[in-house]
């Protein structure tokens, strides 16, 4: 059993939460993690994120399952960048991506490990998730998802047709043979794993159970931190990431041995809340609760033997809200229904991030007539093949009225964050974000876990 042990009268006036990680200088030990299409939140999607994420002075992991292009992240801006992997039954897809990464700057290639086949999102299921056209994919691969997904989740139906189950330890050697990035494995939960992975000459390791979408019942990830840390003795970086939603979770973490944490849910509430504000605000919120808990707790007379470095964070102000969708995709016109469910049953203000999402827009069926009646709302500019919209008013005002001044507020932590994202983002979309496999067990454990060390 650990405990937090606060100790007193030490001198806490200065604190900095810097580290490195492969060499390369954070501001805190809190990171991006991967996880895919960023447009169900924002329409520039992913190059939003990662501007957030250079402005914090941290490192992002940008998902192969990105809704925006590798190349448009990384011309984005500065930061330094992983790229996350996961392996095809065409390998060529797979090496055709490492390339470009390599290529276009990013430090480290992030295989994930954890999903030779889709975790069972019954979430997904139930709402028929559309899947927008993934943009690093673009004529690479050529999969007609509408027909294998005879009306459920078109990610499982892609997934099916796309991963490869035949992943083994024997294709890290593959990985390494047409790369000469660093290799990190992603979604190891045993000792017995991170043993092989260290043997076999990795540069790091993530204990993630992929935030609890996978394999429902696995453990929750702080519980197996210690057994993996103690196995790698030192050897490699040992990260974590799964439900972590607090400093004092961060905390707990660097205490229990890693090197740093991942965070996926928290990132996407942010980015749908308040766009690159909203990462920000959501990152810098993490690292302030961070330094708060190490000024409380001391870390030279915690129980815990941690180095620390001193940094200061700065201030950030609300962004205007112009969205361009850059995509009409035919998916669409084909999935009329759900549009029409979509867009029937959300207020405007959803309608609108739908519309960001790529998910829109076909002139002649959707919601045209909506638009022109509430012009006052929407400005609708057309080029070509190009719509740009302008929220000429605050979105707020769509709410009802109990809801609105939740709206106004500034969200105090990650769980409010969670509500406002849920809050404007469709069901479909917040559902895909924040759900987990089967019965959502592990989902709950991932955050349970952290608050049974106290
Ligand atoms: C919406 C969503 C999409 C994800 N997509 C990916 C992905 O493309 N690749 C990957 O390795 N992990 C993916 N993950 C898992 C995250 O990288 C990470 O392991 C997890 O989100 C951490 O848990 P947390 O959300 O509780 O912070 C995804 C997670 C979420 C919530």
């Amino acid at each position: 059993m650990h405990r937090l042990r606060p100790r007193i009268l030490v001198d806490v006036s200065k604190i900095d939460m810097s580290t490195t990680l492969l060499g390369y200088k954070m501001q805190s030990p809190i990171i991006v993690a991967p996880t895919g299409i960023h447009k169900y939140a924002h329409p520039e999607g992913e190059v939003v994120t990662a501007r957030a994420a250079a402005a914090c002075n941290t490192l992002m992991v940008l998902s192969f399952s990105s809704s925006r292009k590798l190349e448009d992240v990384a011309s984005s801006c500065n930061s330094i960048r992983f790229y996350q992997l996961y392996v095809y039954k065409n390998r060529e897809v797979s090496a055709t991506l490492v390339r470009r990464a390599e290529k276009y700057g990013f430090k480290a290639i992030v295989l994930t490990v954890d999903t030779p086949r889709l975790g069972r999102r019954e979430k997904d299921i139930k709402n028929k998730l559309i899947l927008p056209q993934l943009s690093n994919l673009e004529g690479l691969l050529n999969v007609d998802v509408e027909q294998v997904s005879k009306g459920g989740s078109d990610l499982e139906a892609f997934a099916s047709q796309t991963l490869d189950p035949s992943l083994c330890w024997k294709d890290i050697e593959w990985l390494r043979s047409i790369t000469s990035l660093p290799i990190i494995l992603k979604g190891i939960l045993t000792a017995e794993d991170a043993i092989n992975a260290v043997e076999l000459g990795v540069s790091g390791i993530v204990v993630s159970n992929h935030g609890a979408r996978q394999l429902d019942y696995s453990p929750a990830t702080i519980s197996v931190l210690e057994e993996v840390v103690k196995a790698v003795s030192g050897a490699v970086p040992v990260l974590l990431d799964g439900g972590v939603r607090r400093g004092t979770d961060v905390f707990k973490a660097l205490a229990l041995g890693a090197k740093a944490v991942l965070v996926g849910r928290p990132i996407l509430y942010g980015l749908a809340a308040k766009g690159e504000n909203g990462v920000k605000s959501v990152i810098k919120m993490l690292q302030g609760e961070l330094e708060l808990t190490m000024a409380l707790c001391d870390c030279y007379a915690c129980l815990f033997d941690i180095e620390w470095i001193s940094r200061h964070f700065g201030c950030y102000s609300n962004d205007l809200l112009v969205i361009t969708i850059v995509k009409i995709t035919r998916q669409i016109c084909t999935k009329r229904k759900q549009w029409d469910e979509l867009t029937g049953l959300q207020t405007l203000a959803n309608i609108h991030l739908s519309l960001h999402s790529g998910l829109a827009v076909d002139r002649t069926n959707c919601k045209q007539r909506e638009f022109d009646q509430e012009s006052d709302w929407f400005r609708l500019q057309e080029k070509s093949s190009r719509t740009k919209i302008v929220v000429t008013k605050d979105r707020s005002r769509e709410l009802r009225i109990g809801e609105q001044k939740k709206m106004e507020d500034e969200p105090v932590n990650i769980r409010e964050f969670e509500e406002r994202a849920k809050q404007v983002l469709p069901k479909m979309f917040f559902d895909y974000y924040n759900g987990g496999a089967e019965d959502e067990h592990t989902l709950r454990e991932n955050m349970e876990a952290f608050k049974r060390i106290m």
